[in-house]
């Protein structure tokens, strides 16, 4: 099995925390940072599989250090084995012997008790981070196809859509995502939501499917940026796969008179 070795020079051995209320919920992986010349192996995504259950991890096509510099490997590696891999099994978890056991995830965020806080977090965790990871590229990319021609008829340009979205993860406060979704009516709108939730639940300001989201959780980038989440905006920006956000925006619209 192939491994990919780092060598970190820092001076002292860390821990850290990564931990984010809900008011209910804390969520705590624990990222051992390496001693004075210490190596960390960097695993590969395809060994990492959910528990036996309803839902498993999308697959991510490309090795953890694809996106480096933008986003490094221990940033990408921990994100998809602990805090995605999470989510996933503990969804898997809570809709055991349930009425949403063999329900697609779509549904499960429509139809489940928003006061359900353990199936909100973990269901909303499991759809949000499914996006996130399919819709990441190596390569810098722009809209083509459908999508261009909506972006450009109902944003003026790509790079009205930039900036709009860009000010709104900017604005975001706290643990969140910023989402280009297809709407209720068909059009496209930038959203934002608070925690694991996401447009297709209840409570959503503006209800839609998300064909694109940028998460905002501190886990997503403090290794690599710190306070500098403007950074980590920018560079995420780069790494959007287009091509796969323009298929989701024509399954979302094949949707839209479904609501
Ligand atoms: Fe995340």
């Amino acid at each position: 099995m192939k491994k990919n070795i780092i060598r970190f020079t820092f001076t002292a051995s860390l821990l850290m925390l990564f931990s984010c209320n809900d008011n209910k919920l804390t969520e705590v992986v624990e990222v051992p940072l390496p001693t004075k010349e210490e190596k960390i192996t960097i695993g590969i995504p395809a060994d990492v599989k959910a528990d036996e259950g309803s839902f498993a991890l999308t697959k991510l096509p490309f090795a953890y250090d694809a996106l480096a510099p933008a986003i490094r490997s221990l940033t990408l590696e921990t994100h998809y084995s602990k805090h995605y891999l999470g989510y996933t099994n503990n969804l898997n978890k809570e809709i055991v012997s349930t009425e949403f056991e063999n329900a697609p995830i779509e549904d499960i965020l429509k139809k489940m008790d928003m006061n359900n806080a353990k199936l909100r977090q973990n269901a909303g965790g499991y759809y949000n981070h499914t996006l996130y990871f399919d819709i990441l590229t190596p390569k810098e990319q722009t809209p083509k196809d459908t999508l261009a021609g909506s972006i450009n008829k109902e944003f003026g340009s790509f790079s009205n859509l930039t900036t709009q979205f860009k000010n709104e993860a900017t604005k975001q406060f706290g643990s969140g995502w910023v989402w280009l979704v297809v709407d209720r009516a068909g059009k496209l709108q930038i959203t934002t939501t608070e925690n694991q939730d996401n447009p297709l639940m209840r409570n959503a300001l503006i209800p839609g499917t998300p064909i694109l989201g940028i998460d905002l959780w501190e886990h997503a980038y403090y290794l690599d940026y710190q306070n500098r989440k403007g950074s980590y905006i920018d560079a995420f920006y780069k790494l959007i796969n287009w091509e796969k956000v323009n298929e989701n925006y024509k399954t979302a619209l094949t949707k839209v008179k479904k609501y």
